[in-house]
């Protein structure tokens, strides 16, 4: 089958870790050229030799989603270094657990939004006008809490459902531009971000602390529909079969999904 992503320019936000690394290593197998972006340089790094290796020419630029200024330098080395940007892959995260009313610290909202929510817009704004000129396509990771609300996750599900709209509201607006927006919505992945959440004091752990759960969607696999769905150009991709019914369900028996994403969600946490 033709590599039609052979040659693109991927820049790849949250690239230092889980779904973002994943995705940078099935692309860099892809003779594609990469632009990896996170907080942590030595990582990202590490990361870029292993690119290279692979076969695709690589730039690391250290980048905290939630500054503007850092998304627009993001935006001009990767077209000073490539001279376009393709296919702009925004999968920066961070997640809490917590329910509302132990919430100590509001500050977690205001992180929430401005990592999972703003990053999105201010990288997606700098990169527009590049992703004109290429026809090409932003890559918006989502998540199932983007799609119906969650216990424990107040501030991650409404930073998710802005992600939602953001995205739908653009992909109205760019219609006749060529440019395509891809909303991804995962289920539970198995990557670090189950275990390093925001608790309620507002402090979030920074250390590996257990090994994912063996029965959830492995990050390899999530990686991969992301590849097959940004070759599709699809706009939408809900990745497990519950998460496609959510919408549906919930339009003629609401409290049902209200009960199943409670059950759900304690069942998770019983066995991590
Ligand atoms: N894992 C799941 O179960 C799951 C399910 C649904 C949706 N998702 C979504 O998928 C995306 C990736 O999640 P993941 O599971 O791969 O998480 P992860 O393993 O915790 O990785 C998160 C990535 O985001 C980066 N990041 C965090 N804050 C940042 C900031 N301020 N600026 C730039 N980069 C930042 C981290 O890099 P640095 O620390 O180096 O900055 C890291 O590379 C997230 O948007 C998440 O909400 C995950």
């Amino acid at each position: 089958m033709k590599n039609t992503i052979k040659d693109k320019v991927v820049l790849i936000t949250g690239a230092s870790e889980g779904i973002g690394r994943e995705l940078s290593y099935q692309f860099a197998s892809q003779q594609v050229k990469l632009v990896l972006a996170s907080r942590n340089l030595e990582a990202l790094e590490h990361l870029t030799q292993e690119c290279l290796q692979k076969g695709a020419e690589t730039i690391s630029v250290k980048t905290d989603v939630s500054s503007s200024e850092d998304c627009k330098r993001m935006i001009d080395l990767a077209i000073g270094k490539f001279g376009k940007i393709d296919i702009l892959i925004q999968c920066a995260g961070i997640s809490m657990s917590a329910p509302f009313e132990s919430v100590q610290d509001l500050g977690i909202f205001e992180k929430l939004m401005s990592v999972n929510y703003l990053g999105i817009v201010y990288s997606s704004y700098y990169a527009l006008s590049h992703l004109k000129k290429t026809k090409g396509l932003i890559v918006n990771i989502s998540s199932l809490q983007g799609k119906t609300g969650f216990p424990g996750s107040t501030g991650y599900s409404a930073s998710k459902f802005a992600v939602q709209g953001f995205s739908d509201s653009l992909r109205i607006e760019l219609k006749d531009t060529g440019v395509d927006v891809l909303v991804v919505s995962p289920g539970p992945i198995a990557t670090q971000m189950n275990f390093r959440k925001f608790d309620a004091n507002g402090t979030i752990s920074k250390e590996k602390q257990q090994t994912p759960k063996k029965n959830i969607m492995s990050v390899s696999t999530c990686a991969r529909l992301i590849l097959d769905a940004i070759v599709r150009r699809d706009r939408e991709l809900v990745m497990t079969f519950g998460g496609k019914l959510i919408p549906w369900v919930k339009l003629v028996a609401p409290r049902f999904v209200d009960r199943l994403v409670a059950n759900a969600v304690e069942k998770f946490y019983a066995e991590v």
